[in-house]
Parts: structure tokens; sequence; C-alpha cells
């Protein structure tokens, strides 16, 4: 079974990004053919920079490969390097009803801000249908927030067939635990756009900081209270090994303890459990050239498996001869 799913580079990535995805596609890597890849394409319609698209790039190659995506089990690559992709997008969009399109919630909600979109946020799904399409992909790990992209590429893909016979792999969402919504530093979803973050591969010292800062509630120290729902132990309760996080969970319920003292086990525990991902990456920064080779090892199996689909479609739709 092909596993695939795409992570954009828009900036460093958060506890949530890694926690909500990238943990659990890791964990797929051990069963499935997995392919991952960098979405710098996708990425472009929101990072309008060229030194910061290169740079978050090759960051969340360094990332991946430090929090344990292993480059013999996984195919790593960065989407761009697959320009059959961008061909195929181009077939697919011949047939996309703008209906389709129009609904789709980052144009949409874009529009209703009063916004001007560009055609690149409004084909975006095109180009996520291609990016799974483009590889018989079966089953694609993505948070909730991405089920109506894949939804439209099933829905591309089942047009597409309809008209021109049995070319594309029908694909299906795995939608990842999302019990795994993790709070921001401000107890919303922990979100890029909410400035709330804590970042995965930041120092330690500034992360302590971060984590000093986060805001409790005014309750009495001796108030007995209830552990889930409160950011500071819902954020120890990822980091922490399972004894701290039983032993804090009754801790708050037994109440007469300080939010203080929770801020520092939080920050002890986040040094700790970050502490190895930390030291792999600083010695994959150090070896670049390593990493590369990875991504371009990447690239070349997957260029090699859609040139393969690509050339099957086209063949269907009578732009190649049969
Ligand atoms: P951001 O909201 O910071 O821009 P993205 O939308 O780029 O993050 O997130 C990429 C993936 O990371 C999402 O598909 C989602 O599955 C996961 N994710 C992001 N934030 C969280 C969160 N707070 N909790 C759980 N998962 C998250
Ligand atoms: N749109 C996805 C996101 O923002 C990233 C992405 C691009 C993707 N292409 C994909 C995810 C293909 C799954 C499959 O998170």
């Amino acid at each position: 079974m092909r596993v695939l799913s795409g992570i954009q580079p828009t900036g460093p990535i958060h506890w949530g990004n890694y926690f909500g995805a990238i943990r659990q596609y890791i964990a797929l890597q051990d069963n499935e053919q997995a392919f991952y890849f960098i979405a710098n394409l996708h990425a472009l319609t929101t990072v309008r920079d060229a030194t910061k698209l290169r740079q978050y790039t090759f960051d969340i190659a360094l990332d991946l490969l430090a929090l344990g995506l292993d480059p013999c089990k996984a195919t790593l690559f960065v989407q761009s390097d697959v320009p059959e992709v961008s061909e195929l997008c181009w077939l697919l969009m011949t047939g996309a009803p703008m209906g389709l399109l129009e609904r789709c919630h980052a144009y949409k909600d874009k529009k209703a801000k009063g916004l001007t979109a560009d055609a690149g946020l409004f084909a975006y799904p095109v180009l996520q249908a291609a990016d799974i399409l483009a590889y018989d992909s079966d089953t694609v790990p993505v948070g909730e927030d991405q089920v109506q992209h894949i939804e439209v590429c099933r829905d591309l893909a089942g047009s597409f067939n309809h008209h021109f016979g049995d070319v594309f792999v029908m694909p299906k969402a795995y939608v990842l635990d999302h019990s795994a919504r993790v709070p921001g530093i401000d107890g919303e979803k922990m979100s890029k756009s909410y400035n709330n973050t804590l970042a995965v591969f930041e120092d330690a010292k500034v992360q302590r900081k971060q984590i000093m800062r986060i805001v409790t509630d005014s309750r009495p120290m001796e108030e007995a209270k209830e552990p889930a729902g409160d950011v500071l132990y819902d954020l120890y309760a990822l980091v922490a090994p399972e004894a701290d996080r039983e032993a804090m969970a009754a801790m708050y319920r037994r109440g007469g303890f300080g939010y203080g003292e929770v801020k520092k086990a939080l920050a002890d525990a986040a040094e700790k459990y970050w502490i190895e991902p930390r030291a792999r990456r600083a010695e994959l920064a150090a070896h670049p050239d390593r990493v590369r080779e990875i991504l371009a090892e990447g690239a070349a199996k997957a260029r090699k498996k859609a040139a393969e689909v690509l050339n099957r479609v086209q063949k269907a739709c009578g732009i190649r001869g049969g």
C-alpha cells in the first residue's frame, strides 16, 4: 500500500505539527511504502520570498530526518523536483469544475474576508490532487483540515476515470488522530497564524522563557483542578513520561500547587524530550550535502513512479500516442 503526504515549508515546525501530523507520518514508515514530500509549490502561494522559501524547504528536510524519518524506509523528496506533477496538475485542471474549487475553504475563506485571491490559491486543491494521483497513492494521512482536499482529489480522479478509462488509483484519506490537537501558549489551537507556537527546534533557554510566560487562570492554589483541558497539563502530557504524567494529574486533582511549579516541570520535560532530535538536527545541519543527497535519491525514486503514471494518463487523454 502506498501512503503519501505533503508538508508545506512555511516556517519552523511547532509542537502541533509534530504531535498532530509528523509523528504519525513517521510511525507509518515501518509498515507501509511511504512517500513524504515537502510541498514548496504549494508554499509559494503564501511564502513570497525566495530566500525564505529555500531555507524553509531545506529546514523541513532537516526537521523530518532529525525527528526520525528514515530515508531507508520512507521516500523523502521536494515537490518541485518532480515536474511530472505540475504537468499532471494541468491535465486535471482541464476537467476541474469551477464550482467544486469555489467551495474549497482556503479560497472561500480568503474571498469571505474580502481579500483578493490568486489563481494559485484557487487551483491549490488540483495541485494537491496531482501530488496524490502521480504516485498511485492509496492512503493519504492528513489532519481534519485537509479532508476536503482529498475529497476534491477523489472527485477529479473519478471524473477523469469516467471519461478516459481507469487511469487513476482512487485514494482514501486517513484522518490523523485529532485528539492530538495541541493547544498554543494562549490556550487556542497552536498555529503559526495565531502566533502562539512552541517551535520544536527552539533553543532550550528560549523555550523555557516562552513556557514561563504562558498565561494561567487565577484560581486559588489549594483548589482541586481537572488536568485535561488545562494548557500546561495538556502540553506536559505530550512530553512527559507516563509515570510523571500520572503524578502530575494526581497533583492537579489534589490541588495545593502553583502553576509556576508546573511550568518548571513542563520546561524540564520538554528539554529532555527534544534533546535527541535537537542533537541529530545539529549533526545533520553540519552535513548539508548528506541531506541534499537524500532528497536527490528520494526525487529520483518519486520521478520514476510519476513518469510512469503521467505516461499512462497522457496516453489515455490523447496527449501521447497510444
Ligand atoms: P499552522 O496552523 O501552524 O499553519 P499547518 O496548517 O501548516 O499549521 O499544519 C500542518 C499540519 O499539522 C496540519 O495538517 C495538522 O494536521 C497539523 N497541526 C497543525 N497545528 C496543529 C495543532 N495545534 N494540533 C494538532 N495538529 C496540528
Ligand atoms: N495541503 C497540505 C497542507 O497544507 C499539504 C499537501 C500538499 C498535501 N499536497 C499534499 C497533503 C498531498 C497530502 C497530500 O497540510
